[in-house]
């Protein structure tokens, strides 16, 4: 019910804690499942104080707007171009549907079709249904990778795009991107690279040494690029990032927003009101971190992951889906779904899906927080034994 009268600040936040005492938090070092971490204190301090900027209204934080750019080529520039065109979003949901929604605007198929991988992000779903454009899914080989030659079958003239992963959700898994790349040069069509996740993980992998294939710019077939802040960035929520090789992607996506308080602009993102302060806050980590910052927290992540995994292949009935790519370990067991029910009981924040539970070694999880996770997935394994 809205409240007739306030109540002290005191009370209201007596109450959230309260409330929120229910919520699992990243410091606590049970979220396993999720791609978002406890964001770097340096970038909370950034949020705080711009949290008034507005970059829907360019016009007014001229600044910021500046430095939204200048983030959107330090991306650029960490996957491979010189400049980049596109901006800081909401997350990557919006940034795959900006990509899909570029590719269906400069193509002039009546009955648009995008290719992607089955193990693509549910976000393509949205973009799909909110865009008329229907997905044609694509099958995966035995490494979880998608079959380039499917994909290859399946295009037709109504084709308007090809979609590429480096990090899936659930395995993390890198697609073979060069392969997709020379497919979509030889068909004249437009790659997406879905590096939500492994964007702020594989340039730094691959600078420790890990063999992971080629996913960014670099490549002539990659056009777009969605590559999250929020996510290994240890950027608050909410921070994604889209970014494009070239500016009619970006004009191919932008009305006329004619009565803003700073003057008319041309808007590209989905959301028109939007947070100056998280566009701050990347460019702020990039710079405080820079590339070798950066690279000691993937390769913590990259580390505990190998150890983490080799600790799983212990455990009797438990099995690794595969070995890990990227800092994500997935594994399967005998009576899946009880081992779930019961890790969940003991508070951890995990799920199991397409028969396997994910861990994710984002930075607030540390190797004290995955003992204590062996510990009781042993001892619920050796529980169902009979
Ligand atoms: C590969 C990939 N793409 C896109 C997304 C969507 O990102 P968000 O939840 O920030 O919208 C995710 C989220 O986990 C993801 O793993």
């Amino acid at each position: 019910m809205f409240p007739g009268q306030g109540a002290s600040e005191e009370d209201v936040l007596r109450e959230l804690e309260e409330k929120t005492a229910e919520d699992l938090t990243f410091d606590s070092g049970r979220i396993l499942g999720s791609m978002c971490t406890y964001p770097h204190p340096f970038a909370v301090k950034v949020v705080q104080r711009y949290i008034d900027r507005n970059l829907g209204d360019p016009g007014l934080h001229v600044g910021s707007q500046k430095i939204e750019k200048e983030a959107v080529d330090m991306l650029a520039n960490l996957l491979g171009l010189e400049k980049g065109y596109g901006h800081i979003v909401s997350g990557g949901t919006e940034a795959n549907i900006l990509a899909v929604r570029a590719f269906r605007n400069l193509s002039d198929v009546e009955k648009p079709e995008l290719i992607l991988p089955e193990s693509a992000h549910f976000s393509f779903i949205k973009a799909g249904e909110m865009l008329g454009v229907k997905l044609i899914w694509a099958k995966l080989r035995k490494d979880y990778s998608v079959d380039v030659r499917d994909v290859e079958s399946k295009i037709t003239d109504n084709t308007i795009g090809i979609v590429g992963i480096a990090g899936t959700t659930g395995l993390g898994v890198v697609d073979d991107i060069p392969a997709l790349s020379d497919l979509a040069l030889d068909y004249g069509l437009p790659l997406h690279v879905d590096a939500a996740f492994g964007g702020f993980v594989i340039p730094f992998a691959k600078a420790l040494g890990y063999d992971i294939p080629d996913f960014d710019f670099r490549l002539k077939g990659v056009k777009s690029i969605t590559i999250d802040p929020h996510k290994m960035g240890m950027v608050p929520i909410p921070a994604g990032g889209i970014i494009f090789r070239e500016k009619k992607y970006i004009d191919a996506i932008s009305v006329l927003a004619p009565y803003l308080a700073g003057g008319k602009i041309w808007q590209a993102t989905i959301t028109g009101t939007r947070p100056g302060a998280s566009a701050l806050a990347v460019w702020a980590m990039i710079k405080h971190l820079g590339f070798e910052g950066y690279k000691e927290v993937v390769k913590r992540a990259m580390e505990l992951s190998r150890w983490f995994a080799g600790e799983l292949k212990k455990i009797p009935s438990v099995y690794l889906i595969r070995e890990p790519v990227l800092n994500i370990v997935s594994f399967g067991a005998e009576e899946l779904e009880r081992v779930e029910e019961e890790l969940k009981r003991r508070g951890w924040g995990i799920s199991a899906h397409r028969g396997y539970i994910r861990v994710v070694v984002m930075p607030h999880v540390r190797r004290e927080h995955l003992e204590e996770f062996l510990r009781d997935l042993r001892e619920i394994v050796a529980g169902l034994t009979p």
